[in-house]
């Protein structure tokens, strides 16, 4: 059957210091990510070739980077656009903008970032990338929570109110396959 890989960056330095967005590198817990990456693909998926899709930014280039398969860079792959509030934590978000928060936590789904996207946003941005993988095979992405949060709910039909929650853990390799009752996900977590 059909599958698709999927994997969030490794831990970046943003990550470890709460920060939103920004173009990080990763952690040394995020780089051994990256060196555990290949064995595990294998383990999966054995000998199958891959083309690799990462966003532009370092943090999922060198979560690849170990990877011995053609990659790919997407604009459209990076992660939500946090505009104002990029590089600050949730804390100073709800500081500096508390109207912002609260209507974030209301609709989250629908809460444009000033300056930035909404998850609506990012949907609409994947959808020449939706398209393209519904026609490729191999394929495995490197991305970001919010980005494969929208992935994962096209092809899971996961309704708009929860798409924003589900959880996408670090350091673990999804996979999601076709089968005659419709597509399921396993995930592959590596402990770091
Ligand atoms: O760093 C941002 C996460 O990937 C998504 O965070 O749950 O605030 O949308 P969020």
């Amino acid at each position: 059957p059909r599958s698709i890989l999927f994997s969030r960056h490794g831990e970046s330095m943003y990550n470890q210091l709460g920060l939103l967005g920004g173009d990080s590198e990763l952690s040394p817990n995020g780089v051994k990510y990256s060196e555990a990456l290949p064995a595990l693909v294998k383990r999966i998926m054995g000998d199958q070739d891959f083309t690799v899709w990462t966003s532009t930014l370092k943090r999922t280039i060198q979560t690849a980077s170990k990877l011995d398969y053609k990659k790919v860079q997407f604009k459209a792959l990076d992660e939500i656009n946090a505009g104002l509030c990029d590089g600050m934590t949730y804390k100073q978000v709800k500081q500096k903008f508390p109207e912002e928060y609260s209507m974030r936590s209301q609709n989250k789904f629908e809460f444009r970032y000033r300056g930035g996207e909404s998850y609506r946003d990012v949907v609409l941005r994947l959808e020449p990338i939706i398209m393209e993988l519904e026609r490729q095979q191999n394929i495995m992405i490197v991305s970001h929570q919010a980005v494969l949060r929208c992935i994962y709910s096209y092809f899971l039909e996961v309704c708009p109110e929860e798409l924003p929650y589900i959880k996408i853990p670090l350091h673990t390799l999804m996979k999601l396959t076709w089968t005659a009752y419709g597509c399921e996900a396993q995930m592959y977590s590596l402990d770091i």
